[in-house]
């Protein structure tokens, strides 16, 4: 009854806010009038209140794996900001691009992001440092300081794309390998995995780790899986605080605990390895890599080296093999799209080499082709900050500490900001054709600021060399007309795998 009460008290509202952000062609939502106004105190940010609220902490945590959804209609109900609970954090979420950008340039020097307790419960029972990831304040400082040298440098990280490109040409030959007789690619979610896995192994230690070969090594099977089962036990558990998964949800965290357990072994493995071979050689600088620039750095200790090899092992796998499925997807729909990214890399690239970072320089369509897909998909879905300092937001006052969220999905849906947003339409990108110009804050699949992704320029030099020599010796087609059904599991990815034909483009 009281739960009918307050959805019949938000419809006015609800009426006002929803038509400010469906349509929203206003330039902002907050009007002068709003401005005028004494700025509210956060216990009156529109949300569900009472009975309501504690009703949809328990929805929410049914809805998980539709969470893009659920808070996008969240916006569509209250409006460019929200309050809501998750059962374990009381978040405020924002829709507002300006109001985006105001919170994220608050940013000090040590930005922090609202973790996930289970798994730094699950570092703080193993005595395990927290690598970037997970890290905060001075120790996230030092540790990105070192990080950000090789990781985020264009020239260091183009001069991975030799590396990178042996791994496209062991992909490709797996493809002509694999492919069923009707040109299909039987798991292409897992195949992307495989090839993301070995790419950001050539990076980080500059070693075949087989995850292209017919008979993958063991261990780094067992390595793939603890990462899904990391992601699946995580989302599981997620509207419950560690200490009370751990009571109610024993199998759950059980499976947790080993699939951490597994990931920190492995990675431990190939990193201790690696570290043999840089130590044997002495320190006289010959050695390169980003493993030996850590070493030669002297900044890390080897715990530090450890933890954060294998935190940036788990931030890249997962985002960058989803992210290529689902522009394979878009790609395998859109013959255009895929003519229009197959001219350019002929125009770019002479027959019969691999494109060249260089190259790449100059191929503006198909970095607008994977823009438009994290606009669409946006595989980290949601951006979290801490508020270090009280702020005005949207015209309420929020307190420094509060948690807030901003929901990628919702926000590149967002008609206000774009034309047509369920249309994949990577035109809209290339400014010098015309386009109107996209509010810088209303595309954030990589965050934004001093902690923003450190791998940003890997993953995305990592997807221009495959995806372009994918088109360059495939049609890529669909197997099914069907719509991809989206699902959250931490990361935004499809519910069912892609299914896509590789056919040989006959050359001409
Ligand atoms: C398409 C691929 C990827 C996407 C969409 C993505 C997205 C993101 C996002 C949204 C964040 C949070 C940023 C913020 O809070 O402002 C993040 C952080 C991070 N990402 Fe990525 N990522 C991708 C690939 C990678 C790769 C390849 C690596 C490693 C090589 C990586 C390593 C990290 C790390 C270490 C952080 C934490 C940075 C910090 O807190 O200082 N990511 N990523």
């Amino acid at each position: 009854m009281a739960l009918k009460f307050a959805t019949v008290v938000l419809t006015a509202r609800q009426a006002r806010l929803a038509l400010v952000f469906c349509r929203g062609k206003a330039t902002t939502v907050t009007s002068q009038s709003d401005m005028n106004e004494e700025a509210k105190p956060m216990s009156q940010i529109p949300g569900p209140k009472g009975l309501a609220r504690i009703s949809s902490t328990f929805q929410s945590a049914r809805n998980a794996a539709a969470s893009h959804k659920w808070i996008q209609r969240r916006h569509e109900e209250f409006g460019p900001i929200f309050r809501e609970s998750t059962g374990v954090i009381d978040l405020v979420f924002l829709s507002d691009a300006d109001a985006v950008e105001q919170l994220l340039r608050q940013d000090g020097k040590y930005p922090e992001r609202v973790q996930i307790d289970h798994w730094l419960d699950y570092r703080k029972r193993h005595g395990i440092p927290t690598g970037l990831v997970m890290a905060d304040g001075p120790h996230w400082h030092r540790l990105r300081r070192v990080i950000d040298k090789p990781m985020l440098k264009i020239r260091a990280v183009n001069s991975y794309a030799v590396e990178f490109n042996d791994v496209v040409a062991e992909f490709i030959a797996r493809m002509h390998r694999v492919r069923r007789s009707d040109n299909s690619i039987p798991d292409l979610a897992e195949e992307l995995f495989g090839w993301s896995v070995e790419s950001i192994g050539r990076l980080l230690f500059e070693k075949k780790l087989g995850c292209l070969s017919d008979q993958r090594d063991q261990e780094t099977q067992a390595f793939i899986d603890s990462v899904h089962a990391v992601f699946e036990s995580t989302r599981e558990m997620i509207f419950l605080p560690s200490w009370a998964a751990r009571i109610v949800m024993r199998n759950v965290w059980k499976r947790h605990e080993e699939a951490w357990g597994t990931i920190f072994r492995v990675a431990n493995d190939i990193i201790g390895a690696k570290l043999r071979q840089i130590q044997e050689k002495g320190d006289d600088g010959s050695e390169v890599g980003f493993l030996a620039s850590f070493v030669q750095e002297n900044t890390l200790s080897i715990e530090d080296i450890y933890s954060n090899v294998s935190e940036l092992l788990g931030a890249a796998i997962d985002t960058t093999s989803n992210t290529t499925q689902m522009t394979l997807h878009e790609i395998a729909k859109n013959p255009q799209v895929q003519g229009r990214i197959l001219e350019e890399v002929n125009r770019v690239v002479p027959p019969d080499q691999q494109p060249t970072a260089e190259h790449l320089k100059d191929m503006h369509y198909l970095k607008a082709v994977i823009k438009e897909t994290l606009r669409m998909y946006p595989t980290a879905p949601v951006v979290l900050r801490i508020l270090q300092q009280e702020a005005t937001i949207l015209g309420y006052t929020i307190p420094k500490g509060v948690s807030l969220a901003v929901h990628l999905y919702p926000l590149g849906r967002n008609p206000k900001y774009y034309d047509d947003p369920d249309e994949f339409r990577p035109e809209r990108w290339l400014r010098d054709e015309g386009n109107k110009k996209i509010h810088a804050f209303a595309w954030l699949p990589f965050g934004f600021g001093p902690r923003m992704c450190v791998g940003r320029r890997v993953a995305e030099l990592e997807m221009q060399l495959l995806i372009s020599q994918l088109v360059r010796k495939f049609h890529i087609e669909p197997v099914s007309h069907k719509p991809m059904r989206m699902k959250t599991n931490l990361l935004l990815m499809p519910v069912d795998p892609v299914e896509i034909r590789l056919v040989d483009r006959v050359k001409t």
